[in-house]
């Protein structure tokens, strides 16, 4: 059983993953985690800490001269702003005044603050805000990015383009191909068509001018993955289930889709289903379009997966919305934390950390193994008997 924890708060001394349950001898380095918390800091519209961050992840356990034990990989990445939060955020009691706490009494619309401070029973929103920040998904990246490196050993790839910020974005329905999506990496938006990208920017470009911020969507794609990952058998086990709960859990994500799932509603069935072909030379059933994004009855069917998120304008603004003091129950302009106009292509890159942790999770469920070398072994196998059916 794959299974993983964060911890940390957003301004705390750092940030933890503990990811258990991956095979032993999978070749890990630092910088194919590196690399991907650099990508999720990448993109335009992010404000001032991305360039105070630059994480670094330290593996601590479950790795050994640059490959996995089988035992649990535990991870840390420092909060580089950690020495100017020390006070505020101490762990020891110490008598400060309700500045230097950074207090935060007067809860932001569209964040955690109100029906945290209300669940807890506290008055200070930052005991709330500090973990339920997106800082979190640094720790999130983390883990999917040892799962894509598990996956890679599989041949399974995992990419995401930015499809739509604000009113700007590509054509409802519009599908990139793969080598399109890779090709727009390290644009400022990851967006896989440089008209539409250059739309975009404006749209962020007016959202600041404003004092305002921006929503979007993007689109995870997820290649080489085998039929039968996945269930029929039981809610929890439908693969776009478990993809819906994952990519929903990730801060500002507010819908999901598998494959052409919005458009479904208003077509036909002779629109919407991929009919199925055969492919004699490779041995595979094939289909000509893909509007069920790769999954048909909770199962992957052996096509791309692809996912779309939508994601809300962020909620803190530089223009503050009413609120009211938790305290006093005075009205007020609630109070303004550090904030980006838009995070949309940080939230693709989570999509995709999230969509390779639940893949990893439904591939080791059917293939097993405590050892990678086992693994490939049962997936080959599995493979041999496709080609044989
Ligand atoms: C990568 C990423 C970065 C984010 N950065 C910000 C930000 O700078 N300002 C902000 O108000 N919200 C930001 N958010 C969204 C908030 O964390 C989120 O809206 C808030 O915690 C409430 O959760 P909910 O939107 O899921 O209800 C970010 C989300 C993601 C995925």
């Amino acid at each position: 059983m794959l299974r993983f924890l964060t911890a940390g708060e957003s301004h705390g001394p750092a940030l933890i993953a503990v990811l258990d349950g991956l095979p032993a001898g999978l070749p890990l380095v630092r910088d194919d985690i590196d690399r991907e918390l650099k990508r999720r800091q990448h993109g335009y519209g992010r404000g001032g800490r991305m360039k105070i961050e630059q994480d670094r992840v330290e593996i601590l356990s479950g790795v050994r001269h640059g490959r996995t034990l089988g035992s649990p990989i535990s991870m840390m990445i420092a909060n580089r702003d950690w020495p100017n939060w020390q006070q505020a955020m101490a762990i020891d009691p110490i008598e400060l005044t309700d500045a230097e706490k950074k207090r935060l009494t007067r809860p932001r619309p569209g964040h955690a603050d109100l029906p945290g401070a209300l669940k807890y029973d506290v008055d200070d929103a930052r005991d709330i805000l500090e973990r339920a920040s997106a800082r979190e998904t640094t720790a999130r990246v983390a883990v999917g990015a040892v799962c894509k490196a598990f996956l890679a050993q599989i041949d399974i790839a995992i990419a995401s383009h930015t499809l739509s910020v604000g009113a700007s974005g590509l054509p409802p329905g519009t599908e990139k191909t793969w080598e399109e999506i890779r090709a727009a990496e390290g644009s400022p938006l990851r967006c896989a068509d440089p008209d539409v990208e250059k739309r975009m920017i404006e749209e962020i470009n007016r959202a600041m001018g404003s004092r305002d911020s921006v929503g979007g969507s993007f689109q995870v794609v997820a290649r080489g993955v085998p039929p039968g990952l996945g269930s029929h058998r039981h809610w929890d086990m439908r693969l776009n289930a478990r993809l819906a709960a994952a990519i929903c859990s990730i801060q500002s994500i507010k819908a999901f889709s598998c494959g052409s799932g919005v458009e479904s509603a208003a077509a036909s069935g002779s629109e919407f289903h991929d009919e199925i072909f055969y492919d004699q030379a490779a041995r595979r059933f094939t289909r000509r379009t893909n509007h069920a994004g790769g999954i048909e009855g909770g199962m992957t069917n052996g096509e791309e997966i692809r996912l779309r998120a939508y994601v809300k304008p962020l909620s803190t603004l530089p223009k503050a919305l009413h609120s009211v003091d938790l305290k006093s129950k005075e009205a007020f302009d609630a109070q303004v934390e550090r904030t980006d106009v838009t995070a949309i292509a940080a939230a693709g890159v989570v999509g995709e950390a999230m969509t390779a942790i639940v893949l990893s999770e439904a591939f080791l469920d059917k293939f097993g193994g405590d050892s990678l070398g086992e693994t490939r072994r049962n997936h080959q196998a599995y493979l041999e008997q496709l080609r044989r059916y």
